[in-house]
């Protein structure tokens, strides 16, 4: 397949789901609760989906498509290529109006490891993109992971657990973290937050209970700026999003000691 041809087209489809977000974002919007009622989706995130799911489906009908809100399109699943998109990434501060949202795609092969990578900010213009091998790039422009090296000199950000068994002992790191560092914050897109890594403009990112669509985009990126992904225990390959740390690399060790399950935290 030639990815940097398939990476041009994606742009292109990536950059009008975006236009399409950004026609209804600012309103007051009826939102559905999905598996609880922290987890919303608006009419924007299906409208959206639907758009991607079609517009992928059509140009690259071998390709097997999946949304987070539930549309497939393409070839079936026992495809050798595979499109995870997220329509709208950070759907409550999109329904808050708050302009920290993404649109998320990645295309991958058969073991889910990104061959291409999309995150863009509608609201700021700003589209990220990766090909393997190829390093990462903000509106074509190419980018990297910032150089800090201290937890004292990194503004981080993270993801707050709601999980109800292990979601004490996965949060207890926060706390202790931040006050030993320049920054910690819940943002709320974690294909964003991957995004802001890859840039520099983050020094590193953590959350636990990811899906494929909110990070496999990021994910790309952000190795493709030469930054370091693992789950908590260090390891870097077949990551699924239980456990996601993304760093600059330099601090990714330090890192890992602070995520490392505290026996005293544990259920
Ligand atoms: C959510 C965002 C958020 C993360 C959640 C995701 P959604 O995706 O990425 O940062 O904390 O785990 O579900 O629902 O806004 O697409
Ligand atoms: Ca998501
Ligand atoms: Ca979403």
């Amino acid at each position: 397949m030639d990815l940097e041809a398939a990476l041009e087209i994606a742009g292109v489809i990536i950059r009008q789901a975006g236009a399409r977000a950004l026609r209804s974002y600012g309103q007051r919007h009826h939102e559905v609760s999905k598996s609880s009622v922290f987890d919303i989706a608006t009419e924007a995130d299906r409208e959206v989906e639907a758009y991607l799911v079609a517009a992928l489906g059509e140009a690259f009908p071998e390709h097997h498509v999946v949304g987070e809100e539930g549309g497939h399109a393409g070839a079936p699943a026992s495809a050798d290529f595979h499109w995870y998109i997220d329509p709208i990434d950070g759907t409550s501060n999109y329904a808050a109006s708050l302009p920290f949202f993404s649109v998320s795609m990645a295309l991958c092969d058969r073991e889910m490891r990104p061959l291409l990578g999309l995150v863009l900010n509608p609201v700021a213009g700003e589209l990220f993109s990766a090909r393997r091998g190829g390093g990462a790039t903000l509106n074509g422009a190419p980018v990297q992971v910032s150089p800090t090296a201290s937890l004292q000199n990194a503004i981080l950000s993270c993801g707050y657990s709601r999980h109800p068994v292990h979601g004490a002992a996965r949060n207890a790191p926060i706390l202790r973290l931040l006050p030993r560092t320049r920054g910690l914050r819940w943002l709320g897109s974690s294909a964003l937050e991957l995004a802001w890594v890859a840039c520099g403009r983050l020094d590193g990112y953590f959350e636990a209970g990811l899906s494929p669509w909110d990070f496999l985009g990021g994910l790309l990126l952000l190795r493709e700026a030469g930054g370091r992904a693992s789950d908590y225990s260090g390891c870097e390959e077949g990551l699924t999003g239980a456990e996601l740390l993304a760093s600059n690399g330099h601090l990714h060790q330090a890192l890992l000691q602070e995520l490392r399950p505290d026996p005293a935290d544990l259920p």
